[in-house]
């Protein structure tokens, strides 16, 4: 198996909270074993136009609390056409990278898979995204950041709830899984979290509106999630509240994009940090091809192909807490 003598490392797909503190990790963690470091730009675009610049250590300083990614990122339509991935491997060959790094979400890293597929690079993937729907990991980097980031926004809009008597839907991201609204909303103390993954024959807005926008409750949150699987989304359940039953006042909040900003947490920065070195030792295991996860505290290995394929499913205890709390 040939040395890897030097890495490239970028961030791709939507920006996540503590992005910054996995490519610092990657970056310190690869010259502390001897490893030149390429950092490359804008995603899979600056790996298809050279935008490639070499780090070292202090490249990286006080870039840890940093949100967004200090690497710029996108989602790149060429690097899914074989011509686009011939260019960026010409680019890797002229570089001299032996190895790349992609921390990303799930298109990320199915992109990351077919590279290595096709050409002799050897890939390793860091779960970057706020939506935490990559399987194999209990938590992807910037979820814990976006939660919180969710809750501290539905404690104020609880605030207006009130004082008004009103429904409100809120809307939160998560692509089509529903962890940012399960969770925020047990965290919130939601009263009904609506989330594609709960796709029985029971009709979610139903179920919620049965068991009681109670009596004594003057008032309702509900987390909706952006999925628009079902119809979906939080305009499509105010809609149907003002016209199924309109003797409820009701407002829609979208959080949209706010959720991805922001310092990254304590959380996210330690799980990108651990993340980040696990991916330097994984190469100099000779793992290739793997996502770095993290499951029971633990560092994991999960091929690419489990990471991507398998639905990560939402543990059903949350659905029962929530129920059980939201009375
Ligand atoms: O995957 C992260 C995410 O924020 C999703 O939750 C959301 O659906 C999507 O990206 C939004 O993408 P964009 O920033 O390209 O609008």
């Amino acid at each position: 198996m040939k040395e890897i003598k030097s890495i490239g490392v970028l961030t791709s797909g939507g920006d996540a909270p503590g992005m910054n503190a996995a490519v610092r990790a990657v970056t310190r963690a690869a010259i502390y074993t001897g490893m030149k470091v390429f950092a490359i730009y804008r995603g899979y675009e600056g790996l298809i136009n050279g935008e490639i610049k070499e780090f070292t250590t202090e490249s990286v300083s006080s870039t840890i609390q940093r949100g967004g990614t200090i690497l710029k990122t996108a989602r790149s339509e060429e690097f899914m056409t074989e011509d686009g991935r011939k260019k960026a491997y010409e680019n890797i060959v002229k570089f001299g990278i032996d190895a790349l790094i992609v921390i990303g979400g799930n298109g990320s890293l199915a992109g990351a898979q077919q590279f290595a597929l096709e050409f002799d690079i050897p890939c390793i993937g860091l779960p970057g995204t706020i939506d935490n729907d990559l399987f194999g990991t209990d938590s992807t980097i910037g979820y814990d950041t976006a939660l919180n980031t969710i809750v501290e926004c539905v404690d104020k809009i609880r605030d207006t709830a009130t004082s008004h008597n009103r429904i409100f839907f809120i809307e939160v991201m998560g692509r089509d899984a529903g962890f940012l609204a399960m969770n925020s909303a047990i965290a919130s103390g939601a009263e009904a979290a609506i989330i594609p993954e709960d796709r029985t024959d029971i009709d979610q807005l139903e179920q919620f509106i049965s068991r009681g926008v109670r009596k004594s409750k003057n008032s309702s949150i509900v987390l909706v999630s952006e999925s628009k699987k079902d119809g979906g989304g939080a305009m499509h359940y105010a809609e149907r509240v003002r016209k199924e039953y309109p003797q409820y006042d009701v407002r829609v909040t979208i959080l949209g994009h706010l959720q991805r900003g922001g310092t990254p947490s304590a959380f996210d920065r330690i799980l990108a940090s651990r993340m980040g070195v696990a991916a330097i030792l994984a190469l100099t295991e000779g793992q290739r091809n793997i996502m770095v996860g993290i499951s029971n505290d633990q560092i994991v290995y999960v091929p690419f192909s489990r990471a991507i394929k398998f639905d990560k499913p939402i543990n059903q205890n949350l659905v029962t807490v929530l129920g059980i709390l939201s009375i």
